[in-house]
């Protein structure tokens, strides 16, 4: 008899383990993405209340660090299913770490929190738009919460390759982002809400597939793959001169 799949989340942890070593180098749109949302927070630091304050998914650590060094204040609680890429944060953060998985609620001490932060995240986890809504939710009034988050209109290529291929496409389903902009601004006052655009040079499936993988981030719910899938996918990629687009939802708001 096979045994029972893993549920998701756990395949998500394991490929974010086997890309562990090669993340802190892979992530240059991640590590960008975490620079421009600390500095978009950057007029809340004198105006923010006390209280704890979180990464969610923090990863290596990379928003965390960008938010500590923009804002100052209280470290941040850095909060990840994944061990062994929280071990990447250098230098060692050991103390300020915790696994936790996020799709059973954020842990009681960060009820009342000041300032809440997840870059890249969102999407991994069950009920993204939810999930949202109870970190609206754990704020103390005034508390910021500073989000990126890709949508669903990324990846436009993969999607039309696999569709002309007549392969299920293993893409990562998105949130929508103006179900995740009407949630957020029912609870906030949106300092910011922009829908950025990144476009990536398109050098081929394989080496997209390949940077997708380099960052652990190639989890699908998708079914497995049937054999010889993948020669079609690469056959029907489109050229060089349709880039790789990211839409990456960026939100800083306080909680009224
Ligand atoms: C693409 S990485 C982003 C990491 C970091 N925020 C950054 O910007 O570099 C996605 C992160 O979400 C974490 N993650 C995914 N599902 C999770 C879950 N259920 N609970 C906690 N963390 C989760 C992964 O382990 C991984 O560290």
């Amino acid at each position: 008899m096979n045994s029972p799949e893993p549920p998701f989340s756990a395949k998500v942890e394991r490929c974010f383990s086997l890309g562990a070593s090669t993340y802190q180098r892979s992530a240059s749109l991640q590590a960008a993405v975490a620079t421009r949302l600390a500095g978009l927070a950057r007029p809340l630091a004198s105006h923010l209340p006390p209280g704890p304050r979180a990464d969610l998914g923090a990863g290596s650590g990379l928003l965390a660090r960008a938010i500590e060094a923009e804002l100052g204040g209280p470290s941040l609680l850095r909060l990840d299913a994944c061990g062994s890429l929280m071990e990447q944060e250098q230098p060692p953060e050991h103390g300020l770490q915790r696994l936790w998985n996020l799709n059973q609620g954020l842990p009681e001490e960060l009820k009342g929190a000041g300032l809440l932060a997840s870059s890249f995240a969102l999407q991994w986890l069950e009920k993204p738009e939810q999930k949202l809504h109870h970190w609206c939710e754990a704020l103390r009034p005034g508390g910021a919460l500073l989000l990126a988050v890709p949508c669903r209109s990324s990846f436009r290529i993969w999607h039309q390759a696999a569709d002309a291929a007549g392969v299920p496409c293993t893409a990562l389903p998105l949130p929508d982002a103006l179900e995740l902009q009407e949630r957020a601004a029912g609870a906030l006052q949106l300092h910011q809400s922009q829908l950025l655009r990144f476009s990536r040079p398109n050098q081929g499936a394989r080496a997209f597939l390949h940077q997708i993988k380099a960052i652990g981030a190639q989890a699908s719910p998708a079914a497995r793959q049937q054999p010889g899938a993948l020669r079609r996918l690469i056959h029907h990629w489109p050229g060089p001169e349709h880039a790789i687009v990211w839409e990456v939802l960026v939100l800083v708001g306080q909680k009224r």
